[in-house]
């Protein structure tokens, strides 16, 4: 703990952050960046340049060689990846690769029936969230025989499920049409109002004008405010 956090801080704190795959080159460097829960918060940068790399670094699906990650003043390091997850959710800029069950509502409710909840605790969260996302008529249905925005939303409605303070969406309006990205703004708007925090990570110049209160760039290793 580095000392008592409070509300109006950073909720995801990088300190002299560097990273490199291995073997590979130096992908980000020197990065001191903070992020807010009252901001929705927009990561743009060229093809490459780490932004994926950082978010993943963000939600402890990655680790750093240098440098520190602090999640309400805690260092990431000292948290399990499942403590992680109650407060980061994280949505893959390849959402079919975080979906592994035969049906939606096991796909958004295995988690909490596997942590012992009951069956009936589970089911009742599971139609409230599947009514948030409009997934309504899909319960049954295989998440890999979906359309591609609905495979998203049931992505992230396993992700609502632990109800986590700050989100983290990678290229959330990949090969989604006008009319879905605006309910995806629609969807993040409500969650800003129940006090979620966001980083969008995104090349989609529009989507981050009408959604983003802020934008930081990912460029040369280094990650800076624009
Ligand atoms: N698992 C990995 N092992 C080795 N190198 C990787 C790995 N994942 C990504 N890289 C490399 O790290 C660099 C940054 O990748 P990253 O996916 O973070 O970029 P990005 O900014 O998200 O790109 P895009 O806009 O295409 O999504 C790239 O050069 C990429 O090839
Ligand atoms: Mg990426």
């Amino acid at each position: 703990m580095k000392e008592a956090y409070r509300a109006n801080e950073a909720f995801i704190e990088i300190e002299d952050l560097a990273f490199s795959y291995k073997r590979s080159p130096v992908i980000l460097n020197n990065v001191n960046i903070s992020f807010y829960k009252s901001e929705i918060t927009a990561i743009i940068g060229p093809n490459g340049s780490g932004k994926t790399t950082l978010g993943k670094l963000m939600s402890g699906i990655l680790s750093s060689d240098q440098g520190s990650v602090f999640l309400e003043g805690t260092n990431i390091k000292g948290i399990t990846l499942g403590n992680i997850g109650k407060k980061v959710g994280y949505l893959f800029q390849q959402p079919e690769r975080q979906l592994f069950n035969p049906t939606v509502k096991e796909e958004i409710g295995f988690a909490h029936l596997f942590m012992g909840e009951p069956k009936d605790k589970v089911e009742k969260k599971v139609s409230k969230i599947i009514e948030e996302l409009s997934l309504q008529g899909l319960e049954n249905s295989s998440p890999y025989q979906i359309s591609r925005g609905e495979r998203q939303r049931v992505a992230l409605a396993a992700i609502l499920i632990n109800e986590p303070s700050f989100l983290i969406l990678d290229e959330p309006t990949t090969g989604l049409d006008m009319v879905r990205k605006e309910k995806l703004s629609e969807i993040l708007k409500r969650f800003q109002q129940q006090n979620i925090g966001m980083v969008i990570i995104s090349h989609d110049k529009s989507f981050i004008k009408s959604n983003a209160d802020r934008i930081v760039e990912v460029s040369g290793g280094e990650v800076n405010e624009v």
